[in-house]
């Protein structure tokens, strides 16, 4: 009930703006390194309740190249992309404008958007263990990879991928940068093969026999295990369980995807009423879903793979503040070999 009234009362605050501002529809241009497919349903429901239209861009990558190089005549109104790294440089090089909105701030938690309000998180992914089916494990600590006890049994991907990055850079947050650095040579220690690879490798690897536990995103086993990466894939989620670890007296590592307002966006106030959209119960549910990660917004279900893993407790480390920590995380892990 409570949903249904939530729902008619956004897509009539929506639809009386639009009257109220006087322009009849307005056009918004999303440039966005989204999968098309993920980003399509949120539009076509956004345009049917507002009456305005969503130009989507899809860019592989270069994104803030190319509003760098369109400058003041951008035609961008939102740009939305993944891993909070890539929404701050956004911000670093002037490409965004604070937005303050009482439904952005109320939706997202404090440390998944930024205090300024030049960019917000838009749904989560987190971090995990996975491990072998077998394997007596419930519990798990970020700290514990580094225990003598899993030598030879942990794989996990480059130490300089951004996914890294991001959890080294909170270990600092937590620990500070020299026992980051001890840990560091811990997990070293301990690895099952050299790092690298990707994510779904690790659950290959585990299957394999190669390695007991390793680090990856959630997402990954939504993808495997529902068939999605084929049948191959599907075997590989199938072949581990997923441990929701934390950091010693903290909570599990997250990051985002997430979107900011453009800089010299033509459309802002239709912007600001897409990125509120998207924040929406309705908008939170297929987006969570359609790619498997973690809805921002407190009360709105997980796909039931991903709820499966159980009940999340994220760290409430300000992603600012661990981006803050990258260039540390970098250079720790290239100091202690994690990727020779
Ligand atoms: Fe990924």
């Amino acid at each position: 009930m409570m949903k249904t009234f939530a729902l008619k009362g956004l897509t009539s605050a929506i639809a009386f703006s639009a009257i109220a501002g006087g322009a009849s529809a307005a056009e918004i241009n999303l440039y966005t390194t989204r999968e098309p497919g993920l980003i399509a349903p949120l539009i076509t429901a956004f345009e049917a309740e507002s009456g305005n239209k969503v130009n989507t861009i899809f860019l592989k990558d270069g994104l803030a190249e190319r509003v760098s190089s369109e400058g003041e005549s951008s035609p961008a109104d939102i740009l939305m992309t993944v891993d909070f790294g890539n929404l701050i440089d956004l911000v670093e090089k002037g490409l965004t404008q604070p937005v303050e909105s009482q439904a952005l701030e109320s939706a997202i938690p404090e440390n998944l958007r930024d205090a300024d309000g030049n960019w917000f998180g838009l749904s989560a992914r987190a971090r995990v263990l996975y491990a072998a089916k077998d394997l007596d494990i419930d519990s798990f600590t970020y700290e514990d990879l580094a225990d003598p006890q899993y030598k030879g049994k942990v794989c996990i991907r480059s130490g300089q991928h951004p996914y890294n990055t991001a959890l080294f850079a909170d270990y600092v947050a937590h620990h500070g940068v020299e026992a980051t650095e001890t840990w560091l040579e811990g997990v070293k220690a301990n690895l099952a093969r050299k790092a690298g690879g990707g994510d779904r490798d690790v659950a290959r690897d585990i299957m394999g026999g190669i390695c007991d536990i390793g680090i990856a995103n959630s997402y990954y086993v939504g993808l495997m295990r529902s068939g999605a990466g084929g049948p191959e894939q599907e075997e590989w989620g199938k072949a581990i369980k997923v441990v929701l670890p934390t950091f010693e007296g903290g909570g599990t590592q997250v990051n985002i995807s997430g979107a900011a307002v453009a800089r010299h966006a033509p459309n802002r106030d239709a912007a600001v009423s897409f990125l509120e959209f998207l924040v929406s119960e309705e908008a939170q549910e297929i987006y969570a879903k359609a790619n498997f990660e973690y809805p921002v917004r407190q009360g709105v279900a997980a796909d039931p793979i991903i709820a499966s893993f159980g009940t999340l407790q994220m760290d409430t480390t300000p992603l600012t503040e661990i981006a803050s920590h990258r260039a540390q995380a970098t250079a720790l892990a290239e100091k202690v070999g994690f990727d020779d």
